[in-house]
């Protein structure tokens, strides 16, 4: 049987995206980029080359284009299989433009769904997220627990995009897919040449760190201190981004090893949680730095406590996290020095 080593990458140039496509050069892929650099830079390519002496075969592209993704298709006959992370991700951006997200977030995955049945492609890997348990019961959630509803369209688009992947494997598409909910991303390659770039002021917490302590931002607030947990702050399971991408070139593995209908849910996390003042104090000190920061109120909508069980990855996807919460927010301060100016 031919050797089959190409995988198509959606949003390949994109925070998550870039570290899994340099992931699958290092295990012998060959990766295909679709991005239409919307909200990445076609730098990270160069970035991706350096670190891996490959020049990644990239197609700007925006997904919902589907004449445009059968041409990616089309002319490279031997696709093994998708990694779809082509999407918007900004909660508080979704609820003030709910119909855009739908819009791009579903139709994009619509659109995929048809180019990979014309093309005979059977294997996908899709990019979901732990907002998809809502405030759950046991703050160490499993797979099985139930999805809650949507807390903000986003999320609403995980759930959805999620379930249509559900009905296009028991439709009869030949399909092999697995959803990877991943816990909260964080840290950069340990080179320093590609990690996260937030397009104006980060509404996430690292970023926000790091933006702070290099002078962009002046304070970082905490969102609330009086919730019920060892010192009062939110408790999340910090991933570093390059265990996320490892599994990612696990997941695509282990599904195209499946046969039959497979719809198989994983957690990626690192099974720890943090709290926020726990991850600011860390990053002080494998930093040596000092970081201004205040209490201030909580954020509407955040969950007190969540972090993962991810037996189920460790066990069947055969993978484990390397890094702590230590070196990812040493890689996430070595890059920040490190973004290429505009
Ligand atoms: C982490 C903790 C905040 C900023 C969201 C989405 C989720 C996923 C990742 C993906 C919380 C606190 C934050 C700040 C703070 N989306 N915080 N001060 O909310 O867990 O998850 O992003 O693509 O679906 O919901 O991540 O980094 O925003 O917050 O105190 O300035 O840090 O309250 O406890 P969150 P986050």
């Amino acid at each position: 049987m031919e050797d089959k080593r190409q995988i198509v990458v959606t949003g390949g140039a994109g925070y998550i995206g870039s570290h899994t496509v340099v992931e699958l050069i290092n295990g012998g892929f060959e990766p295909i980029i679709i991005d239409d650099f919307r909200n990445s830079k076609p730098w990270i390519i160069d970035r991706i080359q350096k670190i891996t002496d490959t020049r990644v075969n990239v197609y700007e592209v925006d997904c919902l284009d589907e004449k445009s993704m059968q041409i990616v298709f089309n002319e490279n006959p031997g696709i093994l299989g998708v990694i779809h992370f082509a999407a918007y991700k900004a909660v508080g951006e979704s609820v003030e433009k709910p119909v855009m997200y739908y819009h791009n977030n579903i139709e994009s995955l619509c659109v995929l769904l048809n180019v990979m049945k014309q093309a005979e492609v059977e294997n996908l890997v899709f990019s979901s997220s732990c907002t998809v348990y809502g405030e759950p019961e046991n703050p160490v959630v499993t797979e099985d627990m139930p999805v809650q509803k949507a807390a903000s369209p986003y999320g609403a688009t995980k759930i959805a995009c999620e379930q249509l992947i559900e009905f296009a494997v028991a439709s009869g598409q030949k399909l092999k897919a697995t959803l990877l909910r991943y816990f909260n991303p964080i840290g950069a390659h340990p080179s320093a040449e590609i990690g996260e770039l937030p397009q104006g002021v980060p509404n996430n917490l690292v970023p926000y760190i790091t933006q702070t302590a290099n002078g962009l931002r002046e304070q970082v607030t905490v969102f609330g201190d009086d919730y019920n947990t060892k010192d009062g702050t939110c408790i999340r399971d910090y991933i570093h981004v390059v265990d996320l991408a490892q599994a990612h070139v696990a997941a695509i593995q282990w599904v195209d090893k499946q046969s039959g209908k497979v719809c198989e849910v994983f957690n990626l996390g690192t099974g720890k949680g943090s709290t926020v003042l726990e991850i600011i104090h860390t990053f002080e000190t494998v930093n040596q730095i000092k970081l201004n920061y205040r209490i201030g109120k909580r954020r509407p909508g955040d969950v007190e406590q969540i972090w993962a069980n991810a037996d189920k990855a460790n066990k069947v996807l055969n993978w484990n996290c390397k890094y702590g919460i230590e070196d990812a927010l040493k890689h996430s301060w070595e890059w920040e020095k490190n973004i290429e100016p505009e």
